[in-house]
Formats: C-alpha cells, sequence, structure tokens
C-alpha cells in the first residue's frame, strides 16, 4: 500500500497520556497500555495501528470490549463506536521479543531486551496512534526478573522501583516531555554503567550514564567524553541546554541501524559507542564521536521539534547531520571533515541520485519509510542546511534556527516551517530552496571563463542543468549557491573580488547564487591571468563541469588557501586521467596516458614533501584516487574490471615514481608511541597511505615485510587493521598467518571480529568460494546485522570486482543471502539491495546476469521492504 504526502491528514484524536506496563516473562512480554484519548472530531471510528500483537483483553473505560465491539483488520485495531468526550482505553496483549529478529519494536539482543520504534516500531510493542503528529506524556513500568534483569529503563526521570513479589522487580520512568511513539524506548537487562555528569550553562547538573554488557565498560571512555563535548558545543553553537536531570546511552549489539535518539534514553549500535585503541581505529573513534553527538544533538533537532509526518523525515536528519558534521569539523581538522563529508556525497548520494532509486530529499511517496532512511535524506539533506547557513552567514542562520525551535518547541512540523523560521528571523525569501526538496537528481554546473587582459576583466558564464526523471520531467532550476576565489596565476595568492557595477571589492571569497538557466558575472580589476578556486568547500551539491587545464589543477593543489578545494582539485585531474585510461582499456589499449601523466607526477613530487610537513592529514587526503564507485558514474557503460585496472594503473604509477620519498615518509612517521590526538591521527593516516603506495610499487616485497612488522609491534588498532588490510590485499605471503593470528587475538571482540570479516570481503584478490567460506565459518551469522554486513554488504559494495564478476555468480551470491535474510529482517535485505543500482548501466554480459538474478527475486514472495526496493530497480 502506498502512502502519499498529498493525502496527509491531521490526527482524528489527540492522546493526553499513556500509561504503559511491561511485563518481561520468559517466554512472552505482557504489555498493558492505558491511553488517555481526545476525539478531535465528532464520531470519528478509532483505528490504532498494531502489528503482530496477541490481543488479550480491552476496555473502554473500564468497560470491557466483546469481539462485536472492534475489529482487527490487518495491521488495525478498528472500534467504531467511540465516546465524543474524553476516554480511556486499556489494551492488554502479548509479545513475543526473542522471535522478534527483525529488530523493530521490543526485541532480544545477546539476553538484553531493548526496543527500536522509529519509524513504525511502536506498534509492535502495543496498539496506538503510531505517527509523529500524536505527542503523548508517557509513564512506563517495566517489570522483569530481578536476577536476570537487574537493570530496567525507559525515557524520562526514575520516579519508583521496589520489589514485585515471586523474585521480580519493577522502575517506573516518567517522561515530563510530550513526545511521540517513535521516540519511545526501554532496556531490560544486566548491565554495567560508566557514569559522570554535565553541568549545563544555567548549571543544572545532569547525570549521565552509559550502560554496556560489563566485558565492554573499558571501552566507553571515548563516548562519554564525546557526550559531554557535545552538550557544550550544542549550548556553545546553537544556545540549545539539555533538559532533563538524565541522559542514558545503551550499547546494543544487535542493531539495524548507527544509532537511535529516543529521549533521555538513545540507544546505539556497539559499533557507535564502544572505543578503545587496542580495538578501534581512529576512523572507528571518530565515527563514535559524530554519532553520539548526532543522536544527542536530535534532542532538539528532532525530538523537542519533530516531525508532522515521514515524509518531512529531512527535516530532523539533513538538519542533524549537517550540525554533527559542523561539530566533527570543529574537533579535528575542518577541510579534512568536509573532504570526508563530499566523499561520501558524491560515492553515495550522487550515485543514487543517478539511480532508479532517486528519490527527492522530501519524497512524495513511499511503500516502506524504512526504505527512505536514505544518502539522499540524510546526507543530500544536510547540504541543503548547509547551503542555507552559507547563504545567510553565521549570525543570521543562528537568529534563524533560534526563532525555529523557540516557534516550534513541542510540536510536528514540515520542511517548510524550517525554512520559513529561517527566513522570517531574517527578512528574508529563501522560498526558492524548497525546490531543492522537491525535486531528485544532481544538477550540473557548466562554467566558462574568459579573461580579457584589455579591460582587465574576468567572466563567469554559468549554466545549470538537472537531469530529468521519472515522475519529474522538467526539472526546475535551482538556487545553487557557488563560493569562490580567484588566484592570481604570477603569486598563487588570491586576489581582492570586485563585480562590475560596485564601487570596491568586497573580500577575496564571495558567494554568487546562481538560479537560472544561464548567468554570468564579471569582475573587474584583475590584472592578470588567474586561476578560479570554485564551489569551495563545496558549497553546493552539485557536478562542478569546468573544462580546467592540468596545470591549473596543479596550481590549485598547491597554492589554494582552501584545503578542500586543493582536495577536490586533485580529485578533478585524477578523475580526468583515470576516464582517459578507463576509456583507453575499453578499447583494449594500454591504460596509461602520456604527457598528462608527467605533469601529474611530477606536480605531486614538487609539493606533496613541503604538505606533509604542514598538514599530513591533508597530503594523506590528496592521494587517495576516485574510488570504483565514483569513476562508475561517470563512465557511459559501466565495465567495474576496467575501472578497477586502471585505478591500479594510477596507483602503480604515482607509487614507482614516489617509491623513494614514499619510503622515508614511513620511515620517519613511523609509530611513535599511541596517543589520540590530532596531530597523532594526521600521522597515522599518512604513514597508513605511504605504506599502501609502497605496496604497490615495484618494492612491494620489501614493503611486505614492513607491514608484517608493523602489525605485529603494533600497540593499536589503526595500525594493526591498516597493516593487516596492506598484506591482504596485496597478497603477501605474510597473510595468512597474520590473519589467523588476528582471529585468535580478538576472538571475543566482536566488532574486531567484524573487521576481520570485512578485510576479507573485500579483498578484490579473493575468489568468490573464499567469501562463500567467510559465510560458512562458525561466526557467521544473518542474524546480527553487524556481521551479516561485514561480509555480505562490504563484498556487494566495497569488493565491485568480485561482486560484478562477468559470469554473475557475484549477483547470485547476493540475491541469495537477500532472499534468505528477508524472512528475517526486511529493513536490511532491501538495503542490500543497493548494491545493485547501477545495474541497468553495466555493460552487456554483467547487465544481463544481474537483471537475470532480480528478476528471479522478484518471483520470491517478498517483505513490503524488499518488493518496493525491487520494484524501482527494475521499473524502467
Ligand atoms: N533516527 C536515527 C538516526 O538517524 C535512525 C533510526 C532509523 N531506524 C530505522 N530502523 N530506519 O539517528
Ligand atoms: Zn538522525
Amino acid at each position: 500500500k502506498t502512502v502519499y504526502l498529498k493525502d496527509y491528514q491531521a490526527p482524528l484524536f489527540s492522546i493526553e497520556q499513556v500509561n504503559l506496563q511491561v511485563d518481561i516473562f520468559n517466554d512472552y512480554t505482557l504489555v498493558t497500555s492505558t491511553l488517555n484519548l481526545t476525539p478531535q472530531q465528532a464520531n470519528q471510528a478509532l483505528v490504532l495501528h498494531g502489528v503482530d500483537l496477541e490481543l488479550q483483553t480491552l476496555h473502554l473505560d473500564n468497560q470491557l470490549l466483546s469481539t462485536d465491539d472492534y475489529q482487527l483488520q490487518g495491521e488495525e485495531l478498528v472500534i467504531h463506536n467511540v465516546p465524543n468526550q474524553p476516554f480511556s482505553l486499556q489494551s492488554v496483549v502479548k509479545i513475543y521479543p526473542a522471535k522478534n529478529l527483525a529488530l523493530e519494536g521490543l526485541y532480544l539482543s545477546k539476553g538484553m531486551y531493548c526496543t527500536q520504534c522509529e519509524p513504525e516500531g511502536f506498534r509492535k510493542i502495543s496498539y496506538y496512534l503510531d505517527r509523529p503528529d500524536v505527542l503523548s506524556s508517557f509513564t512506563t513500568t517495566i517489570t522483569a526478573d530481578k536476577n536476570q534483569y537487574p537493570t530496567l529503563l525507559a525515557n524520562g526521570n526514575l520516579i519508583a522501583q521496589g520489589d514485585a513479589g515471586e523474585g521480580r522487580h519493577f522502575a517506573t520512568w516518567q517522561d515530563p516531555f510530550k513526545k511521540p511513539s517513535y521516540l519511545f524506548a526501554m532496556v531490560a537487562g544486566d548491565l554495567a554503567c560508566l557514569e559522570d555528569s554535565f553541568t549545563t550553562m544555567t548549571g543544572r547538573e545532569v547525570a549521565l550514564k552509559i550502560y554496556v554488557e560489563p566485558h565492554d565498560l573499558r571501552q566507553c571512555h571515548h563516548a562519554m567524553e564525546s557526550l559531554k563535548a557535545s552538550m557544550r558545543w550544542d549550548e556553545q553553537v546553537y544556545g540549545r541546554e539539555y533538559d532533563l536531570d538524565i541522559f542514558m546511552i545503551v550499547a546494543v549489539s544487535h542493531f539495524n541501524m548507527g544509532a537511535m535518539e529516543n529521549k533521555g534514553l538513545n540507544i546505539f549500535n556497539t559499533s557507535c559507542v564502544l572505543a578503545h585503541p587496542e580495538t578501534t581505529t581512529d576512523l572507528g573513534f571518530q565515527r563514535v564521536e559524530s554519532v553520539v553527538a548526532h543522536e544527542y544533538f536530535h534532542n532538539w533537532s528532532g525530538n523537542r521539534v519533530t516531525c508532522r509526518d515521514w515524509f518531512q523525515l529531512s527535516l530532523k536528519e539533513g538538519f542533524t547531520v549537517f550540525r554533527d558534521q559542523q561539530f566533527s569539523a570543529d574537533q579535528l581538522s575542518a577541510s579534512v571533515q568536509r573532504i570526508e563529508d563530499v566523499a561520501v556525497l558524491r560515492n553515495v548520494q550522487f550515485a543514487e541520485d543517478a539511480s532508479p532509486l532517486a528519490h527527492p530529499v522530501r519524497p512524495e511517496s513511499f511503500i516502506e519509510i524504512n526504505n527512505f532512511y536514505t544518502a539522499t535524506v540524510y546526507e543530500k539533506g544536510a547540504e541543503i542546511v548547509r547551503m542555507l547557513h552559507t547563504v545567510l552567514g553565521v549570525d543570521a542562520f543562528r537568529k534563524g534556527t533560534d526563532l525555529y525551535f523557540s516557534r516550534h518547541d513541542g510540536q510536528a512540523v514540515t520542511v517548510e516551517d524550517f525554512v520559513q523560521a529561517l527566513a522570517d528571523a531574517n527578512q528574508q525569501d529563501l522560498s526558492a530552496f524548497m525546490q531543492w526538496y522537491r525535486q531528485p537528481c544532481t544538477p550540473v554546473l557548466s562554467v566558462n571563463t574568459d579573461y580579457n587582459a584589455q579591460a582587465k576583466s574576468y567572466t563567469l558564464s554559468i549554466s545549470q542543468q538537472t537531469p530529468a526523471k521519472e515522475g519529474y520531467p522538467n526539472p526546475e532550476y535551482l538556487p545553487i549557491p557557488i563560493k569562490l576565489a580567484l588566484f592570481d596565476q604570477h603569486t598563487g595568492q588570491a586576489i581582492a573580488l570586485r563585480l562590475q557595477g560596485e564601487t570596491q571589492a568586497v573580500g577575496k571569497e564571495r558567494v554568487l547564487i546562481a538560479d537560472k538557466s544561464q548567468q554570468t558575472w564579471t569582475f573587474v580589476d584583475v590584472e592578470q591571468a588567474v586561476v578560479p578556486s570554485l564551489l569551495r568547500d563545496f558549497s553546493a551539491p552539485v557536478v562542478l563541469d569546468y573544462q580546467s587545464s592540468n596545470a591549473e589543477l596543479l596550481f590549485l593543489m598547491q597554492h589554494d588557501n582552501n584545503g578542500f578545494n586543493r582536495w577536490l582539485a586533485a580529485q578533478s585531474l585524477y578523475e580526468r586521467l583515470l576516464l582517459a585510461m578507463i576509456a583507453n582499456i575499453d578499447q583494449q589499449q594500454e591504460p596509461l596516458t602520456g604527457l598528462a601523466m608527467d605533469e601529474l607526477l611530477t606536480g605531486l613530487a614538487a609539493f606533496l614533501p613541503t604538505l606533509a610537513q604542514q598538514d599530513a592529514a591533508l597530503a594523506a587526503k590528496i592521494l587517495s584516487l576516485p574510488t570504483e564507485n565514483y569513476l562508475a558514474e561517470k563512465v557511459a557503460v559501466i565495465n567495474p574490471s576496467h575501472i578497477a585496472q586502471a585505478r591500479e594503473a594510477l596507483q602503480q604509477a604515482i607509487a614507482n615514481a614516489l617509491a623513494d620519498f614514499f619510503r622515508t615518509q614511513y620511515m620517519a612517521f613511523t609509530q611513535t608511541s599511541y596517543i589520540y590526538n590530532s596531530a597523532a591521527i594526521a600521522q597515522r593516516s599518512w604513514r597508513d597511505q605511504c605504506l599502501s603506495y609502497l605496496l604497490q610499487s615495484t618494492a612491494s616485497t620489501e614493503a611486505q615485510a614492513l607491514a608484517a612488522q608493523q602489525y605485529q609491534q603494533a600497540d593499536n588498532m589503526s595500525a594493526r587493521m591498516s597493516a593487516l588490510r596492506g598484506l591482504v590485499y596485496s597478497q603477501a605471503a605474510q597473510a595468512s598467518s597474520a590473519l589467523a593470528d588476528f582471529y585468535q587475538r580478538f576472538v571475543d571482540e566482536a566488532l574486531v571480529v567484524d573487521s576481520w570479516f570485512a578485510v576479507q570481503a573485500t579483498n578484490a584478490k579473493a575468489s568468490l568460494s573464499d567469501i562463500e567460506q567467510l559465510c560458512a565459518h562458525s561466526a557467521f551469522t544473518l542474524t546480527n546485522p553487524n556481521r551479516l554486513r561485514s561480509v555480505v554488504a562490504q563484498f556487494a559494495n566495497a569488493n565491485p570486482v568480485l561482486f560484478h564478476q562477468a559470469d554473475g555468480a557475484g549477483y547470485q551470491f547476493v540475491a541469495n543471502k537477500i532472499a534468505e535474510l528477508d524472512k528475517i529482517n526486511p529493513q536490511i535485505a532491501s538495503r542490500l539491495l543497493g548494491a545493485f543500482s547501477k545495474w541497468r548501466r553495466l555493460e552487456n554480459r554483467r547487465k544481463q546476469q544481474a537483471e537475470r538474478v532480480l528478476t528471479q527475486l522478484a518471483q520470491q514472495v517478498l517483505s513490503n521492504d524488499t518488493f518496493e526496493t525491487l520494484n524501482r530497480l527494475l521499473r524502467a
């Protein structure tokens, strides 16, 4: 059943109070819910959501209802005759958390009861108006065996606890803030707790608690530090203060996503909480920091102000991702953070936007909303908020968010309300930006430049074009902020920018807004030819089409004072070379391209030594080539093995040209003892980059020995993991013993075992039977999403050569897993189908194989989730 945005109707009943009693027994759980309802219109039937609930009894105003008084229809409970005044409804239902492998609603994870209600999981716990615009006050009482489940948690404040007889106990929690059901959470388990506290800007003391399985307690400190940093940051940057006396995080091993912002009781995938130098890489540490921040920030952007309906998902997700990106940029390096965020945007979101799965940031219809927790809603949504931030400027943006939070506190609102508040606070018209939410696909921004030496003027002609798509035949022109600077070729300095018609120059960096089919801007007082630095910091989520010369790109790599744009220039140059190489390989020629390659290698050799000294993290980023997935978006017909071949050839060329440099750098930066700070992280990433190039060079045997030594001597996971990966990917003789050692060493650390699976699943030099072997391993299971993803999703998304092997066996393998998984966890099954999003553009042989496999899958009985995604993939 398809739901449409245009059909939105306000709820017919409000729910003032919810009283939940959750009685946990070994074989089942009883949920007694008492709702205080108020009709909003006369003579309307009450329709509650409920899925997989065994209804025991139903009372309306304390009167037992008989089966004639209500109907159970599919996923709804309908009561036709309800009073026209406020009334109470009590339902008792039986549920089976131990059988809940979809991990939605109340479920068991390693002996711990926990919940995931967003978006529509509450209906698997109790009958309810399970929609985000019904806000209510929740009181939750949990009873359970005292020994098995000493810890009983729910949202809000603990108001009572005690003995419940027969070896059981109870705890009652009350949430003083009204909330929609998707923010409900509860936990029952035997958990250890790291405690701390935070004093808010008005001097209130907040108790902070992170609950984990006892043996994970030593891995919670980084999450705690991140939490405190986030709380302070949100006060300082957005003026947002935390509002309860307690904030809890619980880590669970079985979790479909990263984490969930339930009011006062965030529930996290262990992968986004646990961090320790011995078990977690630097990237892992950064992920914990950003997810802790993200979920904390939702307390305002999501919880205090929530979404009217699920079409508005990006209202909270886009804004909160933007906030967590800003926070992370303030922690380590702002330009490296921006590079990483843009890499995800370009590799994942642009690909989604160009695929049959493309949808607007605010979708117009869905069958299963779980399918819309996408890179488009999250990442492109964040980019829209970033553009508004860029256009308004820091202070005006803050004025806007202040108004948004105060105007809509306690409400469930729309994306329009957000943009309107930003506009109203600054008396500006931002309505043109709404179109970014309404149409899919990535705009292409084409730029032409012209320098007039006589007039000393420099003209930019900019046009935009958004691809059309089924349902969106005539995309509108969008407001595209273009942040730019112009560099004098001789001095290497940015020049002052004065547009024709202006009386004086206005700074050395400006934002132009392109909002028409085609526009021109002319800068005057331009004494010499200049090199333009366009779309600085990626000021808009667009494809930039500007035919700069190789020399200009090399110039920007060296001289741009915007670190992000140095990286972007490098990427453009690599892309240009790689596309030429791929075309050569497609025509069965040698991949290498003479002059451009020489220019690149000479250029890199000229500035890398200095850059590595000044900013090792940026140097490492500048040396990372565009990914295979990114390149696949740039060719008309995709042959994944040709793309991989070209990439490898370019890597080898760089590796051999700079081998001595990489060796010296590797030795110089070789590990000092571990610390976690920005400089040390930068050094580790640079050292890893040098090692991985050395492994591609003709000196690979020597490099393998270095990697093996690094593996042995490592006192932290970053160093150990990069060495292991290097050994495995380079097919070193030492690889198998390192893998065996690694497994033994970390057999009790589930997250590390996940990474052991992942490094093997992403090995392009493995064979499909090696991957099948991984699935046959005793530690592999379909029922834990992290473990499942560590093999199947890693293989499908990060091992393109093998996944796309020409005989279709990789496709068949993944499709089989999807079919199997769909019966237990539809959300994850459906998500795995994303690996097929480029199938229509594959070269013929692979395309036919993919089509065969997908069509076969479509013949099976499927969940709504998988059915919807598969249909979107297969329809023309
Ligand atoms: N709101 C969560 C977050 O982004 C994501 C939860 C989504 N869960 C799901 N099952 N789709 O922080
Ligand atoms: Zn979120």
